[in-house]
């Protein structure tokens, strides 16, 4: 059975990889998900805010303990716990290159320009064999247009593609108003891979405190209808790699990624509450079944349900939501009239 996918230019010999987590912060933690089975890892995010806060430290440093990073400290108050910093990121990634053999692709995060391509070339010059940029953006200003919201992404990615040879994905929130002309312009751009889609984490209210908190729970396999059907629709009309990430739990998950298009599958959530072991459980229900339905390779059902190739194209769009509406029927033993 051949399992064999590429991802950015890179040849890996299945499809499932880990998607950037705290499971993957360090060279350590990276040789693990390799002997797991992933076939790629992203590492955890190298974030802007840590880099503001470690410059603003050091202004702090310099000017004898002013008080200039108050704010930036008071905002992020875990931060030291949360991540490595910068140089030990780079480190991880030096280190990770030299142990293990699976493609480690670095990510950085972040909402602001100006900033990206120092990093970007230190990652490159630690060895990375790619990159991913996360632009997790939330409008907040009335004023500020779709378009506006649109460059902000498309900058981000020519000022990177401007200074690094490696590979770049763009991991996007799903929130554009037309998906499929934001991922042509970024295609045009440059973007080697769009990674579709980012989780928008969104907070939740403790009514006792009255606080608005954080409140991260790990995604079930529904949540990868909405990457799913962009990958259909993208399919085959815009030249770049994708990457399914949101939703992916088990082998029938990964199977129907590929089937719309993506290169690969990313998981996260199913990896933190059962383990590393998913991966060899998955990759070998998915050969299994790939056994019982006669396909001989991944590349030969690629795209095979995507919306150009699938016999019903009009199941992407609008007539598939009313068929859908349709066929509601409630549960015979519900209340409902
Ligand atoms: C605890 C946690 C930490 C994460 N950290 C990052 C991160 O540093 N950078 C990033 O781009 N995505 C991060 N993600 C998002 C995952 O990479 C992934 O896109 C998301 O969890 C959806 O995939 P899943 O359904 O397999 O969990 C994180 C997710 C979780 C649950």
């Amino acid at each position: 059975m051949n399992l064999k996918t590429t991802y950015l230019g890179l040849e890996l010999k299945h499809p499932l990889m880990a998607s950037a987590s705290p499971l993957s912060k360090t060279a350590d933690q990276i040789k693990l998900l390799e002997e797991a089975g992933a076939a790629a890892v992203v590492m955890h995010s190298l974030f802007e805010e840590q880099l503001t806060l470690e410059e603003q430290q050091l202004d702090n440093t310099l000017n004898y303990g002013t008080e200039s990073s108050g704010e930036a400290l008071s905002y992020f108050p875990e931060l030291g716990s949360f991540n490595i910093g910068p140089d030990e990121y780079l480190e991880q990634i030096a280190l990770a290159k030299k142990s293990v053999d699976v493609p480690v692709i670095a990510s950085l995060n972040g909402v602001t320009t100006g900033w990206w391509i120092d990093y970007a070339k230190k990652i490159e010059e630690a060895g990375a064999d790619a990159l991913e940029l996360n632009v997790y953006y939330i409008p907040n200003r009335i004023d500020q247009s779709g378009s506006e919201v649109e460059e902000l992404y498309l900058d981000v990615l020519r000022e990177v593609k401007r200074g690094v040879s490696i590979p770049i994905a763009m991991k996007l929130s799903p929130f554009f108003s037309s998906t499929p002309n934001m991922a042509y312009k970024l295609s045009k751009e440059g973007a080697d891979g769009l990674v579709l889609f980012n989780r928008f984490y969104q907070p939740d209210l403790d009514l006792e405190k009255l606080e608005v908190v954080p409140n991260l729970i790990l995604s079930s396999s529904y949540e990868m209808r909405l990457p799913l059907l962009w990958i259909a629709v993208l399919f085959g009309k815009v030249k770049t790699d994708f990457a399914l990430t949101t939703g992916i739990h088990n082998h029938l998950d990964v199977l129907k990624a590929m089937m719309v298009g993506a290169n690969v599958a990313m998981m996260t959530s199913e990896m933190l509450s059962k383990g590393r072991g998913r991966f060899k459980e998955i990759l070998h229900e998915m050969a299994q079944w790939m056994e019982e339905h006669e396909y001989d390779s991944v590349e030969q059902m690629r795209g095979s349900m995507s919306q150009k190739n699938v016999a019903d194209p009009s199941a992407f769009k609008r007539a598939n939501y009313m068929k859908m509406l349709a066929s509601f029927r409630p549960d015979p033993n519900s209340q409902l009239p």
